[in-house]
C-alpha cells in the first residue's frame, strides 16, 4: 500500500472509530467525544467585524462600515474623522477598523476615511492587505495596510476604475489581484495595473446573465471565485459556474447548474470552498469545490415582507477538473444561510455562523444556527457531517470567521441593521469576539499533536516554487505511537472573509519525504513547495504538520513571486 493509500485508509477508519482511537495508553484521561470548545475573547471589540483578514504578524485586521454612526472604540490621541458626505455623522472620533493581536488578546484602533461597507480584499505577495471598493466615497477606493506595530491604512479614493460594491477579489499567479463584479458591474479589473489593457474594465456577460432582477434579489453578488489548478478561474454566481480565462476574457467551460437550481450567492448567501489540493507533482492535479447553504430565490423578497423561508440544507460538490464535471448533492444536519466555510489545517471544513430561516439583508433572517457543522471531505458520502458544540451568540448578517495559526477559529460580528443598535431589537449589534477550538484541539489529543521544531516561526522562511527544505517535528510525550505514514504537511492561504465568503482561501497538501526518527520523539523529513503559482499564488502561507488528523501550531512562510509570470498573469 502506498503512503497515500494508507492515509486514505486511516481517514476512513478514524471517522468510524472517531473517539476510540485516541484513548491514551495509561488511562489517565477518560476520552470523551470531542465536539469543540467556545471561548469569549473580548466582550467588546468596539466595532462590528464585517470584514476580517489575518496577516503574517498574527494580527487580524477587522473592518466595519464607516457610516454606521459612532462605534464603541475611540480613535487614539483625539483623532477624528471629518466627512461632510457621511450620512450618519460628519465628525466622528471613533474607529471603524481595528487590529486584533492574537498573542496578547488586545486591540489597536485604526483610522479609515472612506466607506468600506460591503467591500472586498486580498493580501498581496508582500503580505500587505489590499482592500477595495465599498459604498459612497469608498466605492472606488483602494486601501492598503502593512503588517507592522504602528502601521495604519493608506487610501486612494480613486484606485479602482469603477464603483465596486459586493465584489470578490482573488490573487493571481503573477501577483496581481483580480476584482470581479460588484452591484451593477458586469465586469472585472486588475490591481495593480501592469498592462495597457489593465486600464479599462473587462465586460463579463456571465455576471449579467446570472443576475435575478437588478436591485432586487440579484443572487449573484460576492461571486465565489477560485484559482483553478490550470491557471483559469472558477467563477460561481447564483446557481451556476464557468471556468474563465482572465487573460483573454474567454469562457473555457460552462458547468452544469446545481441540481434544484436554488441560488447560493448574496443575498441568498451560502458559501464555498476549494477542497484541499493533493498530489501536487502529478500532471493532473484534481480540484474540487464544495458549496453549502443558501436560500431559495423567493427568500429575500419574502423576508422583506416578514416571511422567513427555510434556508437550503444542501451542499453541492463538484470536481472541476473532470472531463464531464457534475454536482453531487449532500444533506447537512440542518438548513443554513449566511454560513461561513473555513478550511481547517487537517483538510476538514468547518461550517459556522448564520441562520436557518430568511436571507442576507437587514433583519431578513431569524433562527440563528449556534452549532457549527464539521464536514470531512474524505469520509464516505452520507457520513461526512458532524454537529459540534454551539456558541451562545447569534452570528447573523455581517458576521465573520477566520482561522488562526494556532488552529482556533476566531468569530466576530453580526449586525443585521444599518446602524449600531444595542437594545430593543431581536438581533442587536454584536461586539463580542469569540474563538472556537475545533475538536482537534481537545486536550485528549495532545500526545498525538506534533510541534514544528524547525523551521520555526521566529525565522520566517522565504521559499521558491519546487524548493525542498527539512522540517523537524517532535511530540511531547513518549507514550504516543507515531505513525510516520500519517504525517502530512499542509499549507494554508489565510483569506479575506466578508459576507460568508473567504476570498483566496486554499489548502494544499505538500509532498513530503520519509520520516527519519532522530530520537527523543523527533522526526526529520523533507517537504517540497508546490511546483507552480497556478496551484498557489505567491505570498504568505501558514504551514501545519498534521499527524493522524491533529495539526501542529502553524508557522508562516513566504512563497516568492516568479518574475516571468509578470505582467501577464
Ligand atoms: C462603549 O460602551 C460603553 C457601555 O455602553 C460606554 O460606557 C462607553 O462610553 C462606550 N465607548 C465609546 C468609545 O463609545
Ligand atoms: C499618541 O500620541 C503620543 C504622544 O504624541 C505618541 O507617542 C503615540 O505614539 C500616539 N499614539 C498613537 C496610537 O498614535
Ligand atoms: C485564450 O487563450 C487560450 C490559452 O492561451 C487559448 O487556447 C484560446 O484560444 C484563447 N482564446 C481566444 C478567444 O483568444
Ligand atoms: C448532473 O447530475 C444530476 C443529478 O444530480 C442529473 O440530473 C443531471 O442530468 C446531471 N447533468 C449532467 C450534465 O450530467
Ligand atoms: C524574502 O525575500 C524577498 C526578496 O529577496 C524579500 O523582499 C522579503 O523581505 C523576504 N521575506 C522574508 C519573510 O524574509
Ligand atoms: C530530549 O528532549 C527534551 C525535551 O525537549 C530535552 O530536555 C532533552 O535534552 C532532549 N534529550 C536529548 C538527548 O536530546
Amino acid at each position: 500500500m502506498s503512503s497515500l493509500q494508507l492515509k486514505l485508509l486511516f481517514l476512513l477508519l478514524s471517522s468510524v472509530f472517531h473517539v476510540l482511537l485516541f484513548a491514551t495508553s495509561n488511562g489517565a484521561q477518560v476520552p470523551h467525544e470531542a465536539k469543540g470548545q467556545w471561548q469569549l475573547l473580548q466582550a467588546n471589540i468596539g466595532i462590528v467585524a464585517m470584514h476580517m483578514q489575518l496577516l503574517h504578524n498574527d494580527r487580524v485586521i477587522i473592518l466595519d462600515r464607516t457610516d454606521f454612526g459612532f462605534s464603541n472604540i475611540s480613535l487614539p490621541n483625539g483623532t477624528c474623522r471629518h466627512d461632510p458626505g457621511d450620512t450618519a455623522v460628519k465628525i466622528d472620533c471613533t474607529a471603524h477598523s481595528v487590529e486584533y493581536d492574537i498573542a496578547t488578546n488586545t486591540l489597536r484602533p485604526l483610522f479609515i476615511q472612506t466607506n468600506t461597507w460591503c467591500s472586498s480584499g486580498s493580501v498581496d505577495p508582500y503580505g500587505r492587505l489590499v482592500q477595495t471598493g465599498g459604498n459612497g466615497d469608498g466605492s472606488r477606493a483602494v486601501r492598503t495596510i502593512d503588517p507592522c506595530p504602528a502601521c495604519n491604512w493608506n487610501e486612494d479614493p480613486n484606485g479602482l476604475l469603477v464603483k465596486r460594491w459586493y465584489s470578490t477579489n482573488h490573487m493571481l499567479p503573477g501577483g496581481r489581484h483580480i476584482i470581479v463584479g460588484g452591484r451593477g458591474q458586469f465586469n472585472f479589473e486588475f490591481f495593480p495595473k501592469r498592462n495597457p489593457a489593465d486600464f479599462r474594465p473587462h465586460f463579463m456577460p456571465f455576471l449579467k446573465d446570472t443576475t435575478d432582477n437588478l436591485r432586487q434579489e440579484e443572487n449573484n453578488l460576492y461571486p465565489f471565485v477560485f484559482l483553478n489548478v490550470d491557471g483559469n478561474l472558477f467563477i460561481f454566481a447564483n446557481n451556476r459556474a464557468i471556468l474563465f480565462n482572465y487573460r483573454n476574457n474567454t469562457v473555457v467551460k460552462t458547468y452544469p447548474a446545481i441540481p434544484g437550481g436554488d441560488p447560493r450567492c448574496y443575498p441568498s448567501t451560502g458559501s464555498a470552498v476549494l477542497l484541499p489540493l493533493n498530489n501536487l507533482e502529478s500532471e493532473t492535479v484534481e480540484a474540487e469545490v464544495l458549496i453549502c447553504g443558501g436560500a431559495t430565490s423567493e427568500a429575500f423578497i419574502l423576508a422583506g415582507q416578514g416571511t422567513f423561508l427555510n434556508a437550503l440544507n444542501t451542499c453541492a460538490r463538484m470536481k472541476l477538473t473532470d472531463q464531464n464535471p457534475n454536482w453531487s448533492l449532500e444533506t447537512m444536519p440542518g438548513g443554513r444561510v449566511m454560513n461561513d466555510l473555513i478550511t481547517l489545517p487537517n483538510g476538514d471544513v468547518l461550517i459556522i455562523n448564520g441562520a436557518s430561516e430568511g436571507s442576507a439583508g437587514y433583519d431578513y433572517a431569524v433562527n440563528p444556527v449556534f452549532a457549527p457543522f464539521l464536514y470531512k471531505p474524505n469520509d464516505p458520502a452520507g457520513n461526512r457531517f458532524e454537529e459540534l458544540n454551539p456558541s451562545k451568540i447569534a452570528r447573523m448578517y455581517h458576521s465573520t470567521a477566520v482561522l488562526a495559526r494556532d488552529g482556533r477559529v476566531l468569530v466576530g460580528g453580526s449586525n443585521p441593521r444599518s446602524n449600531y443598535v444595542f437594545k430593543g431589537v431581536l438581533f442587536p449589534t454584536e461586539l463580542r469576539f469569540e474563538s472556537f477550538s475545533p475538536p482537534y484541539l481537545d486536550p485528549q489529543f495532545s500526545d498525538l499533536r506534533p510541534a514544528i521544531v524547525s523551521p520555526n516561526n521566529l525565522s520566517p522562511r522565504n521559499l521558491t516554487y519546487t524548493e525542498s527544505f527539512k522540517m523537524v517535528i517532535s511530540f511531547k510525550d513518549g507514550r504516543v505511537v507515531v505513525a510516520p505514514d500519517l504525517v502530512s504537511v499542509t499549507m494554508y492561504a489565510p483569506p479575506f472573509n466578508t459576507h460568508s465568503f473567504s476570498m483566496n482561501q486554499r489548502l494544499l497538501v505538500l509532498s513530503n519525504g520519509e520520516l527519519r526518527n532522530t530520537g527523543n520523539m523527533s522526526y526529520e523529513f523533507d517537504v517540497t513547495m508546490p511546483p507552480s503559482p497556478f496551484l498557489a499564488p505567491p505570498g504568505f502561507y501558514i504551514l501545519f504538520a498534521v499527524h493522524q488528523g491533529i495539526p501542529s501550531e502553524g508557522i508562516w512562510i513566504q512563497l516568492q513571486e516568479i518574475k516571468k509570470y509578470q505582467p501577464n498573469y
